[in-house]
């Protein structure tokens, strides 16, 4: 069990070094479930001399680890998604109480996220260099060869969000072990216990000492230090724009991927299967109430179907079920009392503006009933603001053109759908859209995990993806062979 995770009174430690120890500051961060308000364990608030130990244990453990073939580092993973598949069901409880994701979702990750660490040992061992010729350039001959292979860029600083933390932890850590870096992970708060849970499976599974170290503890209080630390040598972050911004402007010249906020519009044109779009549109809205960043965060609808879709989104809308994760509700507390109030203030706003209630606008605490409002203009905050709620707005619009303007106009540019019949018109708003990926006939999701995944504008910085990833974390390290001219 995680007996040396944690003690009998769910006090968690850290990884440092390959020991589980708690930190010197003494102070503990109390979580609490959103679900029901008991007490899911105390983490360590760290100190930065702890930040200086975990980075220093990277530095030590690097050479080692980076001089190891592949194929002992892909076996790791390999193991580590064995393991992580027998505790799935002891990590989704903790998921489903922590985070308030529901049975489904919670497992889900679990499982995701173990199909994720296969995939990037695969990856990994399939990453090969290049001989390249002198000749193919004028002036050049086959004397001169480069022999290019791709290294570790040296201790990643993997930063995840309060949503996924054990798959969007995995979805840094495996592609940067892969590549033969070190890791700092620095997990949300909430979600940390769930993120530690996943740090000790990877740990059984047989990392060397100092290659992942774990660092919990309040971003506003612990993470300006960790960004600014001089010992990272790539920093990979998902979570709000409004931090990942800050990230950027203080971390200085240090390599980054950043997986931010979205406001993916799903644009409905006249010929669309309107049931179809309901389905997507209700399941990509609203599945963990909301809180994705990939969720369908607005919908802009030509006016000759608006009718009949909000009319067929609705039911549907009201057909979700609300209440308790234990018990597979989907739409279920929101992860706390602020980001509840957010989205609730979005909807008082856009009532005052006129906008018309489908169905919702019911609260309970932390839980908001799915909402969805109707003739929602450009005008209100909800049309640009990112709720991460179970809340939708529905925007009609004249015209295809219209719907093109809106959706680029967006400060966002994670995802977009568009529902059609027609490829080709498809293709042309694809082509137009200002996102990192475009959903023709489907809602917008970041699976599969070997896609590339990325956000432009506000949304992001770097691709995501397994791929992706692993080459964003190393970098191309080139011999040039100088032929027939002896010991020069
Ligand atoms: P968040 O508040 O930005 O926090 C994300 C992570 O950053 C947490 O681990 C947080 O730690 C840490 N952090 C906070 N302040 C920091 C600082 N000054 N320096 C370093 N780290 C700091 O985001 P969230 O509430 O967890 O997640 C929701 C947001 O993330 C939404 O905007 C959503 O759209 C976005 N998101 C994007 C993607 C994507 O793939 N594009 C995926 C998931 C979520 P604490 O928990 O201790 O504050
Ligand atoms: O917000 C998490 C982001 O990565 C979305 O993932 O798989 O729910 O679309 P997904």
């Amino acid at each position: 069990m995680f007996t040396k995770l944690c003690d009998q009174n769910k006090v968690y430690k850290n990884l440092l070094g390959g020991e589980w120890v708690e930190s010197e500051s003494g102070k503990l961060i109390e979580i609490i479930s959103p679900v029901d308000g008991s007490l899911i364990g105390r983490v360590q608030a760290m100190t930065q001399n702890e930040v200086d130990r975990a980075v220093e244990n990277t530095k030590e453990s690097l050479p080692l680890w980076a001089e190891m073939p592949v194929y002992e580092r892909a076996n790791i993973l390999y193991r580590a998604a064995d393991l992580l598949e027998e505790q799935c069901g002891e990590i989704a409880e903790i998921l489903i109480m922590e985070i308030s994701k529901d049975r489904k979702s919670a497992e889900s990750e679990v499982l995701r996220t173990a199909d994720f660490l296969r995939y990037t040992a695969d990856i990994g061992k399939s990453m090969e260099g290049q001989a390249i010729s002198g000749e193919n350039f004028p002036g050049g001959s086959r004397s001169k060869m480069s022999y290019v292979t791709r290294v570790p860029l040296g201790t990643v600083l993997a930063i995840s969000p309060f949503n996924y933390p054990v798959n969007l932890s995995v979805s840094k850590i495996a592609p940067a072990l892969v590549g033969g870096n070190a890791v700092v992970l620095k997990p949300p708060t909430q979600g940390a216990v769930s993120a530690l849970h996943l740090t000790q499976v990877l740990n059984q599974a047989g990392l060397p000492k100092g290659i992942l170290n774990t660092v919990t503890g309040r971003g506003e209080e612990i993470g300006d230090y960790i960004v600014q630390h001089p010992g990272i040598q790539f920093i990979n972050f998902t979570g709000s724009t409004r931090i990942g911004r800050h990230i950027a402007q203080i971390a200085g010249m240090v390599p980054m991927l950043l997986e931010l906020g979205g406001k993916d519009a799903a644009i409905v044109l006249e010929d669309a299967d309107l049931d179809f779009a309901a389905d997507n549109i209700a399941a990509g809205a609203y599945s963990y109430s909301g809180q994705r960043c990939t969720a369908v965060k607005r919908i802009l609808v030509l006016d000759a179907v608006a009718d009949a879709l909000v009319y067929k989104l609705k039911s549907r809308v009201e057909q979700l079920t609300v209440g308790d994760p234990r018990e597979g509700a989907i739409i279920t507390p929101l992860i706390d009392q602020k980001s509840a109030d957010f989205v609730q203030s979005l909807v008082d706003e856009a009532l005052e503006q006129g906008a018309e209630v489908v169905t919702g606008n019911r609260r309970e605490g932390n839980l908001i009933y799915p909402t969805l409002l109707d003739r929602v203009t450009p005008e209100m905050d909800i049309a640009w603001e990112e709720p991460f709620g179970p809340v939708l707005p529905v925007i009609r619009v004249h015209s295809a053109e219209e719907a093109l303007e809106l959706a680029n106009r967006s400060e966002y540019g994670l995802q977009s759908s568009v529902f059609t019949s027609d490829i080709n018109r498809a293709f042309d708003l694809a082509n137009k859209l200002e996102v990192g990926t475009v959903q023709i006939n489907n809602k917008t999701e970041r699976g599969p995990d070997h896609f590339p995944f990325l956000g432009v504008k506000s949304s992001g910085m770097g691709t995501q993806g397994v791929k992706y990833s692993i080459e964003a974390m190393t970098r191309p390290k080139a011999v040039v062979i100088n032929l027939g001219r002896p010991g020069r």
